[in-house]
């Protein structure tokens, strides 16, 4: 019989958490602040479980460990190699869920967080671990994913490909204004105002918290700047920040994208069309930020940040920031996906020719297509290539981009993957010899799986940021395909998100798994 999570129920625990060394101080909030509300409306002691090792990094970027009985345990503000008391907010039949509140051991991977919002703003959440130990942590969890959920071990398993470039490597941000600051628990201890005008970075798991952002390390130069210019040109207008509980506030949302080639994109979102403020804003900002070479904007009345679903409107420069990656040279549109890390993208691209092993004579598939990234990057491998993309102004994109790089071989389609992608479709852009599918977190719907295993095509290159979807994805597909090989990449240093490329072989297939991985070399 499965034994029971067991814990220990004590009052505040002793001891002394060493904090102030490596980034535990960085916690402010990290006992109390957060978490069980519920138990103290409740006036339940809370469960404590004492001297847990964290033994690996899981889910959400959280360690796990396990207490006495066995039970596994997730636990927040930790890494491998602690031993922790934890407190413990959520406890189910098999699991349970937890943060750390005091420390009786500190790993050796443990190193100080370089970012002054390490731990509040919920973006860098691995700041406090080594490069080294991130990068085997996640190369851990894909071989783990995959195994737990496909019960698969690959023929082969390819060690990560870590990232040159560990800060300042995302080319796209968004921040969120807000008349109140989001609090530090010592801040609500001394009575601190939370009135204040804030951009910044939605608190993890709270939507009307914004953590004001004084110097973020995600993205380049002229990010920081453009975004205290927008914030500051602002309050000089003393234009109203949004309030996100009353919904109303002009001020509400930004996005900024830039390239390596030095194009700067600004979209800003307002809460009304009142002309004569955005003209007047967006001139004092563009006045200030020269460097723009795109600027957009949008009106959202909506209830949630999401502008996807908005008009953008193109106020001054061009429609769209340009980007080179390789031999490509990409038009991104303000709505168009884009992998987020330019330089890694290149990576992992090449890793997706790589696995392809393309002759020249191949009818390729490029599924979840985007502005055709993959689709124009292996189009010189192969005969032709057919794209699939949901959103149609990407597909514009797609279209745009293939006719500047002089692409003659690509075709692209707007619409969902599921109702694109039937035997009609098949019938007519004839059988793929290879699919690229590049999924969104969720992985492809299970329709669409079911159409892989009826197209029968000889390989599949699955890339996906999501480890745990993409390892259920490969398990349906086991009815007919092998899992030849796996390449994580990491594309997020600091986060515990991880990009992993997949090669697939048809079982029945003319070609042997081991010719299909020769082409591959
Ligand atoms: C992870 S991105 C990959 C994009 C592209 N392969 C690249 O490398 O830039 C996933 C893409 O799938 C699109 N998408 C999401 N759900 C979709 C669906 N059901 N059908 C078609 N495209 C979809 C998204 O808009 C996004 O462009």
């Amino acid at each position: 019989m499965k034994e029971k999570c067991s814990v220990a129920f004590h009052g505040t625990p002793g001891g002394k958490s060493p904090a102030g060394s490596y980034g535990l101080d960085k916690h402010p909030e990290i006992c109390t602040e957060n978490k069980p509300i519920t138990m103290a409306k409740r006036q339940r002691k809370p469960i404590i479980v004492q001297e847990i090792e964290i033994t690996g990094m899981a889910d959400k970027g959280r360690g796990v460990g396990r207490d006495a009985a066995g039970c596994v345990i997730f636990v927040e503000h930790v890494a491998p190699g602690d031993v922790v008391d934890a407190h413990i907010v959520k406890k189910k039949k098999d699991y349970m869920e937890g943060f750390a509140i005091h420390y009786h051991k500190l790993s050796e991977h443990r190193i100080e967080p370089f970012c002054e919002h390490f731990s509040v703003c919920g973006g860098c959440r691995w700041q406090h671990l080594s490069y080294p130990a991130q990068t085997h942590y996640k190369e851990r969890v894909v071989r783990d994913t995959l195994f737990r959920i496909a019960r698969i071990t690959p023929e082969e398993f390819l060690p990560i490909v870590p990232c040159d470039h560990t800060t300042y490597y995302r080319n796209k941000l968004e921040y969120a204004f807000s008349d109140k600051r989001w609090l530090t628990k010592d801040e609500l201890n001394t009575g601190t105002s939370n009135l204040e005008d804030v951009l910044g970075f939605h608190r993890p798991g709270a939507f009307d918290k914004i953590v004001d952002i004084k110097h973020c390390w995600l993205q380049p130069d002229p990010s920081n700047e453009l975004r205290l210019t927008a914030k500051a040109v602002a309050i000089e207008q003393g234009l109203s920040f949004f309030d996100l509980w009353k919904n109303e506030g002009f001020m509400r949302h930004i996005m900024i994208r830039l390239s390596s080639i030095g194009e700067l994109m600004l979209i800003v979102s307002f809460f009304e069309d009142d002309q004569e403020k955005i003209k007047r804003y967006l001139d004092a900002v563009i006045e200030k930020m020269p460097q723009l070479t795109s600027v957009f904007y949008c009106i959202n009345t909506k209830m949630n940040d999401y502008v996807l679903d908005l008009e953008m409107i193109c106020y001054r420069g061009k429609p769209y920031i340009e980007e080179q990656l390789g031999h490509v040279r990409f038009k991104i549109g303000p709505k168009s996906f884009f992998q987020t890390n330019s330089y890694q993208a290149k990576v992992l691209y090449d890793k997706v020719v790589e696995f392809a092993g393309l002759s020249g004579e191949e009818n390729v598939y490029d599924l979840y297509t985007g502005v055709g990234s993959i689709a124009l990057y292996v189009a010189k491998y192969c005969k032709q290539v057919v794209g699939i993309e949901e959103v149609p102004e990407a597909i514009v994109d797609a279209g745009e981009n293939a006719r500047m790089n002089g692409t003659t071989n690509c075709t692209f389609y707007a619409g969902d993957v599921k109702d694109i992608l039937t035997s009609q479709f098949a019938e007519k852009h004839g059988k793929p010899d290879l699919v690229i599918t590049d999924p969104p977190r969720a992985g492809m719907h299970a329709d669409v799986v079911k159409m892989f295993l009826q197209l029968e095509a000889p390989k599949i290159v699955y890339v996906s940021c999501n480890p745990a979807t993409q390892a259920r994805d490969i398990s349906l597909l086991k009815e007919k395909y092998d899992l030849l090989k796996i390449q994580p990449v990491d594309m997020f240093p600091h986060t515990h998100h991880v990009e992993t490329v997949a090669l697939l072989g048809l079982r029945s297939s003319a070609v042997a798994p081991e010719e299909i991985l020769r082409q591959g070399e």
